[in-house]
């Protein structure tokens, strides 16, 4: 068989000329870091969510820390959270000494599903960490409905929105997105949590700067923190992320268009849910289940082999070496999770994807299928 050398990667970003200079800016600037670009990249960004405040951090993974801590979570906790996520949103409640409680999924969103996460609560439950995976927007309402203290994992979903029209993260929740290079709006690294209190932004501004408040003088420190700062350079270049975002979004929701039509007629692949009752997913990756029967492994590899990219996403957390260590988790506990776990595949997905390439991944995927 013929080897592709032209390979069809994971994921790209959009960077041009506005992003270079920007960056060029600040270099000339002097202020690398705790400079100007902060608070606007700060106000664009809640400004754009419709929330009174947020607090650039260095990663969406420091974003859920901080938010754990603005709402109180510690020693003994425990807060129930999705085992079909990134590692990143149960690590962040280990990091409080808490406890990360699972409850299955939902089988249409593959988000927390609500009844499971109620028949969770304790009287050591503190707090609910939805994640809205692959950019669905979790059942909020439901989860609300409990009054507990809520932090939510948008790290996949910025451009989702509920169906009562707010955006995904701003709802008032600590709500944290992530900026890594494969997401919808880049800094390479980085992240932001959105907060809805003016108490909750002035504990997350001086925890990311080492427990520093904008009054004290210089290494003055009222309270443990840490160094979660993003940069100035990485400000600058979300801010121009910023500026081009509703296109971006507007690629990927078209380049999930042409998946969908391409993948329609494959026998038992089942493709990302499609929006429903009025919650609109913000487009983050393309991953199917493929059919029952069919080994994952050998898929990844034919694909491999015909030039195409594709990986397995995501695994169950609780059935990470270092959770069935530490916690005891086995196999059989989350079923519906671990079916979605062992069959999910993200196949190439980013904004300036052409149709030809989303054909060849489509008939790569017949042809390895045998469909
Ligand atoms: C659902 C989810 N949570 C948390 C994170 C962590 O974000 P970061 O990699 O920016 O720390 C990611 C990103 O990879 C994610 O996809």
């Amino acid at each position: 068989m013929s080897v592709d050398t032209d390979i069809v990667p994971m994921a790209q970003p959009v960077l041009g000329e506005e992003e270079e200079r920007a960056v060029i800016e600040v270099l000339r600037s002097g202020q690398l870091s705790l400079g100007p670009r902060i608070p606007e990249f700060e106000r664009r960004f809640a400004e754009r969510l419709g929330v009174p405040h947020a607090a650039a951090v260095s990663s969406g993974t420091t974003a859920l820390h901080l938010g754990l801590r603005a709402i109180g979570v510690g020693e003994g906790d425990e807060v129930i959270t999705s085992p079909f996520s990134f590692v990143a949103s149960a690590n962040a409640i280990v990091y409080q000494g808490a406890t990360p409680v699972f409850a299955d999924i939902d089988a249409r969103t593959l988000d927390l599903d609500p009844a499971a996460a109620a028949a969770a609560i304790t009287e050591r439950t503190s707090a609910l960490l939805p994640v809205h995976i692959f950019g669905y927007p979790a059942d909020m309402p439901a989860l609300e409905a409990h009054g507990l203290p809520i932090v939510e994992d948008a790290c996949e979903a910025l451009g989702a929105v509920h169906a009562d029209g707010t955006p995904v993260g701003g709802r008032g929740h600590p709500a944290a997105f992530g900026f890594y290079a494969n997401k919808q709006l880049t800094t390479g690294e980085g992240g932001m949590l959105t907060l809805g209190s003016a108490e909750h932004k002035a504990r997350v501004d001086s925890e990311r700067n080492q427990g520093r408040a904008p009054d004290m003088g210089w290494l003055d420190h009222d309270r443990l923190g840490f160094n979660y700062r993003l940069t100035d350079i990485q400000a600058a270049i979300g801010l121009c992320q910023l500026d081009r975002l509703d296109g971006m979004l507007a690629d990927r929701a078209q380049v999930a268009g042409w998946y969908r039509e391409a993948l329609a007629g494959l026998e038992g692949l089942e493709l990302p849910c499609e929006d429903a009752g009025g919650d609109v997913r913000g487009w983050f990756v393309f991953v199917v289940q493929v059919p029952r029967g069919a080994d994952r492994d050998t898929v990844i590899r034919g694909l491999r082999e015909r030039g195409v990219q594709s990986k397995p996403y995501l695994p169950a957390i609780h059935l990470m070496s270092y959770y069935r260590e530490t916690f005891g988790h086995r196999p059989g506990e989350f079923p519906v999770c671990e079916d979605v776990a062992e069959r999910s595949l993200a196949l190439p997905f980013f904004p300036a994807m052409t149709e030809g390439q989303v054909a060849r991944v489509a008939e790569a995927l017949a042809r390895v299928l045998d469909r």
